[in-house]
């Protein structure tokens, strides 16, 4: 059975969409089945890869009007797209009963179809997010080496323990991966130091590093691997995957 995966974090432009799909590319390329879900209202997942008009998107699905239908992109890599209506869901939502159960009713079912169904979580921790959280089995929380970086997640992980108490028993946050990075600032590594000595063991050995391909590739609607597969990006995110993959193996061999 897949597993589902909420990349979230509240602060915005900290690469959870560029980490949602760079992630989820390298893990179809080790040869896992991957649903990647926009859950964004800004839509960039969609946009990475050069959907503009989806037909049938994750808020259709979220307010029962449609079934999410996913478009395959590459071999393994499955998107479930939205749209800018998604903006309105959250108030359209808020009076359905159940409504933090809108997410789940929907993936759920579909765990059974792939690996991992990663989900790309909006910069905020409003309904969507508390939807994301009611149905995932993980959290990855993309930190961005910042001096500010760890102000404010106390924040998530508070909402994350009340998931936990009230709604999904099973939640955890499995990883913090550190995006654009930069070893050569002290500063940075300062930062990595403060990241591991908050999160311990959840940190991802592999950090993701500031490369322009990065912020290149969605505008050829693309993933890293196909739009640059020399550059560092494409080297961090297949790094990463094989990092995820070990970790899940270990988890697995540690569950059984
Ligand atoms: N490692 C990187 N190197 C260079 N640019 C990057 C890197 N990671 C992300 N970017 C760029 O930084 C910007 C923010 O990244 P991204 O959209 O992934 O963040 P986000 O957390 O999803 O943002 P939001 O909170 O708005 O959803 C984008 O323009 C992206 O292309
Ligand atoms: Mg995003």
């Amino acid at each position: 059975m897949g597993k589902i995966i909420a990349i979230s974090n509240h602060k915005g432009g900290v690469g959870k969409t560029t980490t949602t799909v760079n992630l989820g590319a390298g893990l179809a390329r080790e040869g896992k089945k991957i649903l990647l879900v926009d859950l964004d209202p800004q839509a960039n997942l969609t946009q990475c890869f050069g959907i503009t008009k989806p037909e049938a998107t994750v808020y259709e699905a979220l307010k029962g009007e449609e079934a999410l239908n996913p478009v395959m992109v590459i071999e393994n890599l499955y998107i479930a797209p939205s749209s800018l209506d998604l903006a309105g869901a959250e108030m359209e939502l808020s009076s359905e009963a159940g409504r933090e159960y809108l997410l789940d009713e929907i993936l759920t079912p579909l765990k059974d179809d792939y690996d991992y169904l990663l989900v790309d979580c909006p910069p905020s921790l409003g309904l969507l997010t508390l939807n994301a959280f009611t149905c995932a089995d993980e959290v990855i929380i993309p930190i961005q080496a910042h001096f500010l970086a760890i102000k404010g997640l106390t924040k998530i992980i508070e909402i994350i323990n009340k998931v936990k108490r009230r709604i999904n028993k099973t939640i955890e946050i499995s990883g913090v991966v550190i995006t654009l990075y930069d070893g050569r600032k002290v500063l940075h590594r300062d930062i990595e130091e403060t990241i591991k000595t908050y999160f311990q063991e959840k940190v991802y050995n592999t950090k993701i590093r500031q490369n322009i391909a990065l912020a290149e590739a969605p505008t050829r609607g693309e993933d890293i691997f196909r739009y640059s597969a020399n550059s560092n990006g494409a080297f961090d995110y297949e790094k990463l995957s094989q990092e995820f993959i070990e970790r899940h193996k270990e988890k697995k061999l540690k569950n059984n």
